[in-house]
């Protein structure tokens, strides 16, 4: 069974006294089960409007979206039984407890009665959040919310979970955990699609990647080959003092640099003359996929 099947999609919405935003056009996308999806594009791209199509609650203006075969449109709440979702905004019923909250869910999700307790337990450990179990919501860090969110989504045990920029200003150690409950969530068979600014995050947890801008599927497929596309074109390196004047066709890539390869032994020592004894490392290589999503979205 296909976990999503999204077929040409558009969405455009109509804010009063504003011009109208075309946020999403025609968009089609397939996922392998078992996978783990990464969604990426800038700012404004469509990712959250497409996620909350998905998950049922936004309409599409055409196309049509089905979660293991359930049309979203017309069994919405079938369909949304299939799924976990995680969504961008911090979302938590601020008045409850963790446990209130998650034991609503998993009544509303069709946990047996018997099975909710010891589950809550189960997730609440794993998300850390144990001892905050009598707590109300709204006495949670941010960093707490996202956890009861993503605690709310897995509660069912979906075999498809989303998850709209679980990470984002998550610390380090959450962000760790974050990507061990994917992992191990994805081994036991859950699909997963997620969103990240974080492109190293892709790169670690993606097996395929959307990339989308402006409203539109722009690159889809394999992250390997997409890199292995790009891959040997690359120099990295790093340097001392970073405030020097640059050759041209140098990009600042974090905290590295890169230069795009022609002649390995030409380009090499271009870098090398130029910025001497300010180099602090240099290697060529595969491009990040930081480069090929500034190639793929200029
Ligand atoms: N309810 C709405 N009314 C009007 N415009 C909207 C609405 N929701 C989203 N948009 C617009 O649709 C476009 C896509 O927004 P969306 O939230 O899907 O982007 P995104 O890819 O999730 O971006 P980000 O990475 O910043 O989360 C943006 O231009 C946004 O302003
Ligand atoms: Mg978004």
């Amino acid at each position: 069974m296909i976990p999503l099947h999204v077929q040409a999609v558009s969405k455009t919405f109509h804010p009063p006294k504003r011009p109208k935003v075309e946020a999403l056009k025609n968009v089609s996308l397939k996922l392998e089960a078992g996978k783990i999806h990464g969604l990426l594009g800038p700012n404004g791209a469509g990712k959250s409007t497409l996620i909350g199509m998905i998950s049922g609650t936004l309409i599409p203006d055409v196309g049509s979206i089905e979660i293991f075969g359930v049309d979203i449109l017309k069994q919405v709440r079938n369909a949304k039984m299939l799924m976990g979702v995680v969504p961008q905004e911090i979302t938590v019923e601020m008045a409850f407890t963790v446990r209130e909250v998650l034991y609503y869910f998993s009544g509303m999700y069709g946990v047996p009665v018997k099975e909710r307790n010891p589950r809550i337990d189960a997730v609440l450990a794993e998300l850390d959040l144990t001892d905050k179990a009598e707590e109300r919501a709204r006495n949670l860090s941010g960093g707490m919310k996202r956890r009861l969110m993503i605690a709310k989504a897995i509660l069912h045990k979906p075999k498809f979970l989303i998850l709209d920029e679980p990470t984002a200003g998550v610390d380090v150690a959450l962000r760790q955990r974050i990507w061990q409950l994917v992992r191990r969530l994805n081994a036991e068979g859950t699909t997963i699609l997620f969103t990240t600014h974080y492109l190293e995050e892709a790169e670690q947890l993606c097996d395929s990647i959307t990339l989308i801008n402006h409203g539109k599927v722009i690159r889809e497929g394999n992250l390997k080959e997409l890199q292995k596309e790009f891959a040997q074109n690359t120099i990295h390196f790093e340097l001392f003092d970073t405030s020097v004047e640059h050759l041209p066709k140098v990009k600042a890539v974090g905290v590295e640099f890169e230069y795009p390869l022609v002649d390995l032994e030409a380009d090499m020592h271009a870098i090398t003359s130029h910025y001497n004894g300010n180099l602090k490392s240099i290697k060529s290589g595969a491009a990040s996929l930081e480069t090929i999503f500034l190639e793929l979205t200029k």
